[in-house]
């Protein structure tokens, strides 16, 4: 981890001088829904070429003033992480390997020309906010604390170039299910849009990459199903990922295969885990690539047995139906399979201090 001396910058505090009223926010925590209420506060710390990092703070939560000519309202030369605080089984609260999304981060940091922040200050920023906050854990069942760091650039200039000004912000919301319809497994549009080309910047969370998927997301939205699934751009053939989450497919023969890292698709902390997780239930676990083709005809005969998508906010989803120009088909019996419930269960046992943490994943902060 990187010591220095932004590392020990301290965070001064501004406490909301009218925070959202109790009754309120109970009826929030209660059906929270995914990413459409926000907390009390928030954290910025600011960056200047020549200066470093500075100024971190925690301060109310509301509008931040920005400058028309700011480089990320022309240039999109922005960079977000989502990770998730849980409350844990002995009323602790704890965050799930922070440090993943601390080097992720730092990753489409320099995809995007942007400064790295040290992992240490990207972690303890997002401690200072939930420990802020930590009234905003949603009272219903499954529900979390979903984490937004994200990296703008500031500078007020219209020439192409990396800026030399940026914010770094944590903000948070209360989250319960990401998905609205409520059904027991997801459909999927398979797009014929493509996200992200080889050399591109699929591998980097950069909300560029999200106005891309907008489209197509709209498409699958509008056909009735819950995401839009990427191919490849280069041949259109290989299964990529969905619009916010990675994809696992399981066979009959107990192996399980998700999408190799090209480049193109983001290197989920979800899948990550998941691979380990499966490994260690004793499934043959490989990483490669798979055609929607192959899919299809697995699906039809049997070979493939199920599908999840993944990701912080999806956790782990079955997926029950694919769609594409050419027809739609049905996975499984079109419901939940056995492996896709049991790797959640272990996943989220995990997560909230559950299951035993053998891996060093849980980061407890209270
Ligand atoms: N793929 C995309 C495009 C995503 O937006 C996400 C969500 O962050 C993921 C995959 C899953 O990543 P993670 O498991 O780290 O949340
Ligand atoms: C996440 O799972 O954290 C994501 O970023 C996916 C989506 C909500 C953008």
């Amino acid at each position: 981890m990187a010591t220095t001396a932004e590392t020990r910058l301290s965070f001064t505090k501004h406490p909301h001088p009218a925070p959202v009223a109790a009754d309120v926010r109970a009826q929030v925590l209660a059906n929270p829904g995914f990413g459409t209420a926000f907390t009390d506060h928030m954290v910025e710390i600011d960056y200047t070429e020549g200066a470093g990092w500075h100024d971190a703070r925690v301060i109310p939560y509301g509008p931040i003033a920005l400058d028309p000519a700011a480089a990320v309202l022309h240039y999109a030369q922005e960079i977000f992480e989502g990770l998730k605080a849980y409350r844990l089984a002995d009323g602790g609260i704890a965050l799930f390997r922070p440090e993943a999304n601390a080097a992720r981060f730092n990753a489409s940091a320099r995809r995007l020309a942007m400064p790295e922040l040290p992992e240490d200050l990207f972690v303890e920023a997002v401690r200072q906010q939930v420990l802020a906050d930590k009234d905003w854990f949603p009272t219903v069942e499954g529900g979390s604390m979903y984490l937004r760091p994200f990296m703008f650039a500031s500078e007020a200039f219209l020439g192409v170039r990396p800026a030399k000004q940026y914010k770094f912000m944590v903000i948070a919301s209360p989250a319960g299910n990401y998905f609205k319809s409520g059904a027991p497994a997801v459909s999927i549009w398979v797009s014929d849009y493509t996200r992200a080309a080889p050399g591109g910047t699929g591998a980097a969370k950069c909300g560029g990459n999200y106005a891309a998927s907008l489209v197509p997301t709209a498409e699958a939205f509008s056909r009735g199903h819950d995401q839009v699934l990427f191919l490849d751009a280069a041949e259109r053939k290989w299964i990529e990922e969905l619009g916010g989450m990675n994809l696992f497919f399981v066979f009959d023969d107990g192996s399980i295969l998700t999408p190799e890292l090209t480049g193109t698709i983001l290197p989920g902390i979800t899948r990550s885990s998941l691979l380990t997780l499966a490994a260690e239930e004793g499934l043959t676990v490989r990483e490669g690539r798979y055609s929607l083709d192959q899919w299809k005809a697995d699906a039809a005969s049997g070979k493939l047995v199920e599908t999840f998508a993944c990701g912080t906010a999806a956790v782990v989803t079955p997926v029950g139906k694919v769609a594409s120009h050419e027809g739609e088909f049905t996975i499984g019996s079109g419901g939940p399979g056995q492996l896709t419930q049991k790797l959640r269960q272990k996943l989220v046992g995990i997560q909230r201090g559950e299951i035993a943490d053998t891996h060093g994943w849980v980061t407890r902060i209270a």
